[in-house]
Parts: C-alpha cells; structure tokens; sequence
C-alpha cells in the first residue's frame, strides 16, 4: 500500500510517499521559519496562507521524485490535530479532496502519534512495549506505549514544553526563533558548572514537568552577570543540563513504574545531542535501550504522518467525507489498533 502523508499543523509544509513494502518513497519539506522570524514566534495566518502556496506543488514533487502517478497511490493521510486550526484545514482539506478524487480511502492523523512513531522509519525500529518522551515545541509528555493507539499518558508539563523553554531562552540569549538548536550549539562552549539551574518537580514524585521557571531564572542569572558571550554560553549550558537532566530523571521513574526496558524519545527537542547522550548512558546502565529519528523526522515531516496513516489505513480506519480538524486532541482519545 502507497500512502500520501501531508502535514500542516504549524510551520512546517510536509509531503511524504510511504509504501508499506519499499518504506519511504519520498519526503518534501518547506519550512516557513524565515517567514514567522522577524516576529519571533509563528504567526497563524501567515502559516495558513504559505501552506495553501505550497502543498499542492510539494505533492506534485513528491510524486515526481517517487517516479509515480497519481494513479500509485492507494490512501492518503492528513494531519488532522493537534495544532493550528487554519493551518490544519488546509492539509486536510487538499488531502480529503485528493482522496476524493483519486477514489482512494484518507484518513486523519493525529500529529503527535505521527512524532511517536517517527523512530518506525529507521533501520533499527523500536518494539513494544515501551515509554515514549515527546518532547516539542508544544508538548512534554512520558506515555506508555503498549502497542499504535495503546496510549496512556503518565505525565505531561504542567505549562511551557521543552522547546518552548529552549526557544524562550534562546530569545533572552539574543538567539534567532526557534532558537532551540541555535542555544544547543552555543552550550557547547560554555563552562559546566559555572551556573546551576533547578531541575523543576524532581523533588517530589510523580511524572509531571514545568518549565516555564527555567527561563526566569534564565533572565535573572543575565541580569546579574551580564551578556558577554562566554556568560551567554555558560547559561546556555546550565540550561540544556537542566532540562537533560530533569527528562532523563522522570524518563527513568517512567521506566520504573512501568518496568519496560525500552524508551523512545521524539519530536523536535529529541534531536538535541546532549538528552540522547545522556539517555543512552542511562539506558545502557539499566540494560535497557532508546530509540529516536534522524534528526530531520524529530521536527515536523511529511514522513511520520504518511507512516502512521499506513499503519492506521491497513487496519480499516478511515475518514468519512467531511473535512474537520481538532486544534487539541489527547492522545489518549485515538482508538486502539
Ligand atoms: N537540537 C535541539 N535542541 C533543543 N531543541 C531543539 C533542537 N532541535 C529542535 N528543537 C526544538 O524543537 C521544537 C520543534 O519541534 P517540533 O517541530 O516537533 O515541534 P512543534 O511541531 O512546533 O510542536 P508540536 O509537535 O508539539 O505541535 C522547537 O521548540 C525547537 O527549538
Ligand atoms: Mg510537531
């Protein structure tokens, strides 16, 4: 089975073939961030308007490049949620037609199962059971993942996520949005130890995160030392350490808790060099073993989305003809496969 992923949820325009015998067919990407720069952050309309530019002639590439017609594809998926409500419709909205169209079943994709499942795409794939680390620029949650659609979160930030706080200091840093891999780069020439960071709810149990205390601190410890740039890298570093360090200490009670020996962290945030480094020791330590994507399907893609339409589409799901969308939609809600 030949699927079309499309993804639109936020800046990214992402159009991918996958086939569930040959794998991946072919993968376009548009990002739009030097179009959301100047405003330091991503704005709604300006997304949804770029991706009604650009979907229909990164369908066409990817069918080029895959060397097919339009007559090879036997599914198409689309994200439906969670993410930007404009920008959602448009993705759905080409895909349903093109469904339509094409006489082919489509079906709606949640965004995050499609970060979930990216790890699939690669040479050693994860098994079940295991705990997952989404960590993104909206997300911070550890799930129990028993089998696709076996979903049961264990705990979630209790405000901002991973890379909101990366690109939130980044910000204080005089960093460009997003600046989480820029603040990453930067901590590399900075001193360990010269600054130390809390590690946010690691005192007390439970599996829940907060982050939004760690770029305050991040402004204060500025204010106090100045903004040469070995001060600026030396905050950079206390700040990726913590938010390591805070991951890997709730990814290993997750790991107690549930007793699984095998952990997959994904989304934009699990490119980061530094959690995989430090994760890997962990895991090696317990006997155990993480998983992620290449770096490009950790951030937004086509890729994840046509996978995990294929995964679901080989099971019968299938959307009806109408075209909705769900800004927020748990995980939890997808049905079991
Ligand atoms: N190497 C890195 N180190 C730290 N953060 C990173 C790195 N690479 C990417 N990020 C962060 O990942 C985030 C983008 O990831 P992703 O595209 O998965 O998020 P999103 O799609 O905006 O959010 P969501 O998937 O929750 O809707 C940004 O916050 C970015 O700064
Ligand atoms: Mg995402």
């Amino acid at each position: 089975m030949r699927v079309l992923g499309i993804e639109t949820s936020c800046d990214e325009t992402g159009v991918a073939i996958y086939d569930t015998r040959a794998g991946l067919l072919a993968n376009q990407l548009y990002s739009q961030v030097k179009l959301h720069a100047d405003y330091g952050g991503v704005v709604p309309e300006l997304a949804s308007r770029d991706h009604v530019r650009k979907t229909v002639p990164l369908i066409q590439a990817a069918l080029r490049d895959a060397g097919l017609n339009k007559g090879d594809i036997d599914g198409v998926a689309y994200t439906a949620g969670p993410g930007l409500v404009g920008a959602l419709l448009v993705g759905a909205t080409v895909g349903r037609a093109l469904a339509f169209a094409w006489n082919v079943p489509a079906v709606a994709v949640h965004h995050m199962e499609g970060h979930l499942l990216a790890p699939m795409l690669e040479d050693n794939p994860p098994y079940f059971p295991f705990v997952a680390l989404l960590v993104s620029g909206g997300h911070t949650q550890l799930i129990s993942v028993t089998g696709v659609g076996k979903y049961l979160l264990l705990g979630e930030s209790i405000d901002d996520a991973a890379g909101e706080a990366f690109d939130k200091t980044a910000k204080l840093l005089g960093l460009d949005y997003p600046g989480g891999p820029l603040l990453s780069k930067m901590a590399q020439a900075g001193q360990h130890g010269r600054f130390v960071f809390p590690r946010p709810m690691t005192d007390r149990p439970g599996l829940d995160f907060s982050f939004s205390g760690l770029k305050t601190f991040a402004a204060n410890t500025i204010r106090e030392n100045g903004n040469d740039p070995q001060t600026q890298a030396d905050i950079a570093r206390a700040f990726e350490d913590a938010v390591v360090d805070t991951l890997a200490i709730k990814c290993r009670r997750a790991l107690d808790e549930t007793g699984f020996r095998r952990l997959v962290i994904a989304g934009g945030v699990s490119a980061n060099q530094t959690l995989r480094q430090k994760l890997a020791e962990m895991m090696n330590k317990r006997g155990g073993e993480v998983f992620y994507a290449r770096p490009a399907f950790c951030t937004d893609n086509g890729a994840m989305i046509a996978y995990a339409g294929a995964v679901r589409l080989q099971q019968g799901t299938m959307s009806d003809l109408g075209i909705s969308v769900r800004p927020r939609w748990p995980l939890a809600d997808l049905p079991p496969v």
